[in-house]
């Protein structure tokens, strides 16, 4: 469905255009409010980043779908499909610098425009108290949900700058704004993506970039631990990706910066 006005705006991503008698009138598709947008989703094959893509497909944005098992991707692309939505698959791996700069070349390429980049993928690790933790895990957990992102905005950011348009959204924890015994590393890593997303924001802010962080409780995911807790109460992972399209479809001139998600009732 299009909503249409006969004022002149300024051009947006949102907004398709038409001209009518003597002046430009601006046509919204309501129920796709991201048709001509495209957006790049890493951990995109299951979990959050699955239903994510899902969400911003149906809402007309091209997924672009990136994570390191091309099965699991090709079945949320499948997915996406089944609804008549949008989407490309490209495997890669964010701690390795050279897919994702490999990734960027092939969007840029295809679609000459990134509008908007969720940084999801990440690992959890919640079993040891941090002096008992391998340090080839701390590795893992830093280098996948802190260095990966720094990785992807270095990547993919120069694609938003030189549109002087984008939108940034980063899927930090509420192990990010509290402390998680066991879990240290992890909680170090969402922290960490916490203090690179506000400093980030305003480093982009002049660029008309919006830089988000999203901030989940609990969410029922092969991530999280589930011992002693009920399934059910647990945040799900749709919960999430209607946040993400919360964020994806503000007005213009609104920057909502940080969202902080917990689940109704304690699981
Ligand atoms: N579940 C929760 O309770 C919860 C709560 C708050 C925040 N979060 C955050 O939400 C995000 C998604 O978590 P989830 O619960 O959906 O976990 P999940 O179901 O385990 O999915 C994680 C996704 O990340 C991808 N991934 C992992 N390492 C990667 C790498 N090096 N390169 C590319 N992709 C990689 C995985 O795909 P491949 O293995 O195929 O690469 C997978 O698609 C994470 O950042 C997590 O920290 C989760």
């Amino acid at each position: 469905m299009f909503s249409c006005s006969s004022r002149s705006q300024t051009i947006h991503p949102h907004l398709k255009f038409d001209f009518g008698a003597n002046e430009l009138i601006y046509c919204m598709d309501t129920a796709h409010p991201l048709s001509g947008q495209v957006t790049a989703i890493t951990g995109a094959g299951r979990g959050i980043g699955a239903a994510i893509a899902r969400k911003l497909a149906q809402l007309g944005a091209t997924a672009v779908l990136l994570g390191r098992t091309q099965s699991t991707l090709d079945s949320t692309a499948q997915a996406i499909f089944d609804k008549g939505g949008k989407a490309e698959v490209i495997a890669c791996d964010v701690t390795i610098l050279h897919q994702l700069e490999h990734a960027a070349a092939r969007i840029d390429s295809t679609f000459g425009r990134l509008d908007i980049l969720v940084n999801n993928a990440g690992i959890g690790g919640f079993n040891h108290p941090l002096h008992e933790l391998p340090p080839d895990e701390w590795d893992r957990i830093l280098n996948t949900n802190l260095r990966g992102v720094y990785y992807a905005i270095r990547t993919f950011a120069p694609i938003m700058i030189r549109a002087r348009s984008g939108h940034v959204i980063n899927i930090s924890s509420l192990a990010g704004k509290n402390a998680l015994p066991n879990g240290a590393a992890y909680a170090a890593s969402k922290w960490g993506l916490n203090g690179l997303t506000y400093s980030v924001a305003e480093e982009l802010r002049g660029h008309n970039i919006r830089v988000s962080v999203v901030c989940p409780g609990s969410v029922d995911t092969e991530l999280s631990p589930h011992a002693g807790k009920d399934p059910k109460k647990m945040l799900q992972p749709d919960d999430v990706a209607h946040t993400v399209a919360m964020l994806a479809t503000q007005a213009p001139q609104s920057f909502v910066s940080e969202i902080l998600i917990r689940p109704t009732q304690k699981p």
